[in-house]
């Protein structure tokens, strides 16, 4: 029998994956090139390459307008108070997201009410989002996850039933398309995080993608300290601050962006052999395909431990599967409401009249706690090599998975921490 690495055995794999991020001499060149331009900053606004940038994103997304700004949490805010969401209102978010699509809301005044999601996609479900709408909803903020997209034909439908706001989370999705539309250009505004851990990045950084100009001279109000945009047609004055993108920024996402589609194409070639792969094996199941995706992003692949009569817990699954040399994550997200990084506090949020710890998104638990087996995108960019380990992994862990019925919980202990503890143990560049 082969012994599991987790238990001493072999492991499949000792050598790391494909760097990330990765860039090329174009991008250093550009940078030379700012640094001794002596423009480095946001100012004067939109800057040269923000500008461009913004451009060519929104034109390959399929949007009117984009505007750089510094993180994707800012530009959730951002989106959100342009779109003329006030004190107190109500915006409905999948539970099973990232804490800042829901702080997001908090930081723009407003409430976020959490829906559950779909079991196959993991992205908000329609069903649960219309249940959670009151006479104070303002607006849906469907989040694209991971590697598929929110039904957002049904939710722009229900949108328009009770006259709400969309604004769509695509921090996962760059350069994916549902139905022939690009990430972000579906709703009133589209918002992206460039962060070092995204599909394309410059560390940190953001973007809004919007085809209303009203939106898209608020928004670069806000970003640019009230100032009026260049186009000001709509006249409306906020108070803003200094969200802008430094040059330096600007010009690496011009890169990442002429790399996106040589990557994504990458991405999806091996993402479809593990699917093939992981739909023969036992205990484990890919996510169903999305026929509504034109243009796959995968951010991390994800697929789903089915542990059948076993109680060997996901987390020593996920344990037992890094061991083999092949990283991955299964708390990757908890909902919302239980994350100990969602301490909310209404003395912080006036706006607060309830306890938001207090939602119950069965399908986004089970997810985060049982289900779910999260691979970091860079495992599909080094070719059939790496992904035959992936896969020899995967197989190896779900055909023994018995060796794991009495191994000590202390293994998974890792693997069960939440996501405030473990930075202090993980040596992740990002
Ligand atoms: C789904 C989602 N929304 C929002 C964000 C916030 O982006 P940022 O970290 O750039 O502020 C992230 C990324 O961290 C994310 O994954």
């Amino acid at each position: 029998m082969t012994k599991l690495a987790i238990l001493g055995g072999e492991p499949v794999r000792r050598k790391p994956f494909s760097p990330w991020p990765q860039f090329t001499e174009r991008d250093r060149a550009r940078l030379l090139e700012v640094l001794e331009s002596r423009n480095w900053g946001g100012y004067p606004f939109p800057n040269r390459y923000a500008s461009e940038f913004a451009q060519k994103f929104a034109d390959y997304h399929g949007a009117k307008y984009g505007c750089t700004l510094v993180n994707g949490t800012v530009a959730i805010v951002v989106a959100l108070q342009a779109a003329g969401v006030k004190f107190g209102d109500e915006v409905i978010v999948p539970a099973y997201t990232w804490d800042g699509t829901a702080t997001a809301v908090l930081f723009a005044g407003a409430i976020p009410v959490f829906a559950d999601i779909d079991p196959d996609t993991y992205c908000m479900s329609v069903e649960s989002a219309r249940q959670a709408i009151t006479p104070r909803t303002k607006a849906l903020l469907p989040v694209h996850l991971a590697m598929r997209f929110a039904d957002m034909d049904p939710l722009l439908d229900l949108a328009r039933e009770k006259d709400l706001l969309v604004i769509e989370d695509c921090a996962h999705v760059h350069g994916g398309a549902y139905k022939g539309r690009g990430a972000g250009s579906m709703g009133d505004a589209g918002t992206f995080s460039m962060q070092s851990s995204k599909l394309m990045t410059a560390g940190e950084g953001g973007i809004v993608l919007t085809s209303r100009l009203d939106m898209f001279e608020t928004i670069q109000s806000y970003v640019n300290c009230g100032r009026a945009s260049m186009t000001d047609q709509f006249k409306r004055r906020v108070i803003g601050s200094n969200y802008r993108l430094t040059e330096f920024q600007a010009a690496v996402l011009l890169g990442q962006l002429e790399t996106l589609p040589e990557l994504a194409a990458a991405r999806v070639a091996m993402g479809a052999k593990l699917s093939a792969a992981l739909a023969a094996l036992p205990n484990v199941r890919p996510l169903p395909p999305q026929t509504a995706l034109t243009r796959e992003p995968i951010y991390n692949y994800i697929f789903q431990y089915r542990p059948g009569n076993s109680k060997v817990s996901r987390d020593m699954f996920a344990a037992a599967l890094d061991a083999e040399g092949i990283p991955c994550d299964g708390r990757f997200y908890e909902p919302v409401y239980r994350s100990d990084l969602f301490q909310v506090k209404r003395e912080d949020f006036p706006q607060l009249d309830r306890d938001l710890r207090k939602a119950s998104c069965p399908v986004s638990e089970r997810a985060a706690y049982e289900e779910s087996i999260w691979l970091p995108q860079f495992e599909l960019l080094g070719g059939e090599g790496d992904i035959a380990d992936v896969i020899g992994a995967v197989e190896k862990v779900a055909v023994n998975l018995a060796q794991l019925e009495d191994a000590d919980p202390k293994l998974a202990a890792l693997k069960s921490m939440s996501r405030a503890e473990r930075p202090r143990i993980e040596k992740k560049n990002y």
